[in-house]
């Protein structure tokens, strides 16, 4: 059964695509059987897979949760092998309206994953900005969360709004979610507020802190614009090998749980 990873936040711009896209390409080269769920209406992970196909592809999350298609259906595989997605566009928003009067409304994609769980090790699912029905699909959906904060300021803003939220889902909808980790993205090392943020979370979140660090990196923006994970693009870049320790990081903690080692 595949581990279901979601990467939210719902503060704007720090990174959730950029690690839902590079994180999901390094675990599936290392061979284990990965599908990326864009949950996002502005379709950034799916814009950024995008080599090798001609066109978006015509079914996409927003005709699985709204339209009655078929999941397995809905799923393309993309230029990494290994790696799988279930693409977005900007249908989804209306998802949001069409779920809302559902019974199990909040249960949606859950259900729809279920489906393709004996298919992969690791699903991961690309949150959109805001804390609405979207996101609480996919912390119902998920095992863990995996929090991405911006070495900026305020990156601390909105993060005790969004623990308050998993306790939340954990009490009532979803038990088995747990945090994943908190992920300091685009830390830049001659920046004295980077070191300052960073510092800032290791005292006050210790017990969740990655021990990588994603450094700000031009080829992590870059890649995007050709569509593909930065591993295709600039594999000895920072940003690669940053990725690359990150999914090693995670993969390393279920070696021994059974989790992404089942062949
Ligand atoms: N480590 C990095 N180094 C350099 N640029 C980065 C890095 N991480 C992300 N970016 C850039 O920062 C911008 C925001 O990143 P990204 O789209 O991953 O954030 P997001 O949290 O998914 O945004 P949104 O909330 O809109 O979905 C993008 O232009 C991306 O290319
Ligand atoms: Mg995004």
């Amino acid at each position: 059964m595949g581990r279901v990873i979601c990467i939210a936040n719902q503060k704007g711009g720090v990174g959730k695509t950029t690690t839902a896209v590079n994180l999901a390409a390094s675990v599936a080269i290392t061979q284990r059987r990965t599908l990326i769920v864009d949950c996002d209406p502005q379709g950034n992970t799916t814009s950024g897979l995008m080599e090798g196909m001609d066109t978006p592809p015509r079914l996409n999350l927003y005709h699985c949760l709204c339209g009655g298609a078929v999941i397995s259906e809905a799923v393309r595989p993309t230029a990494v092998p290994y790696l799988d997605i279930l693409a977005a566009d900007q249908n989804l928003v209306g998802a949001e309206i069409e779920m809302v009067s559902r019974e199990n409304r909040e249960r949606q994609l859950a259900i729809l994953l279920s489906h393709v769980l004996p298919q992969y090790e690791y699903i991961f699912l690309d949150c959109p900005p805001a804390l609405g029905l979207l996101t609480l699909n996919a912390l119902v959906a998920s095992d863990s969360i995996l929090i991405p904060l911006q070495c900026e300021y305020f990156a601390l803003e909105g993060l005790s709004a969004l623990l308050k939220t998993i306790e939340l889902v954990k009490s009532s909808l979803n038990p088995r979610l747990e945090i994943e980790g908190i992920l300091l993205t685009m830390f830049d090392s001659r920046n004295a507020l980077s070191h300052h943020v960073a510092n800032d979370v290791r005292a006050h979140l210790p017990q969740h802190l990655f021990r990588v660090v994603i450094p700000r990196n031009v080829r992590l923006s870059e890649c995007s614009s050709y569509g593909k994970p930065v591993i295709l693009y600039d594999v000895k870049s920072r940003g690669a090998i940053a990725y690359i320790e990150l999914a090693h990081e995670i993969l390393s903690k279920y070696a021994t749980k059974g989790v992404g080692n089942d062949q």
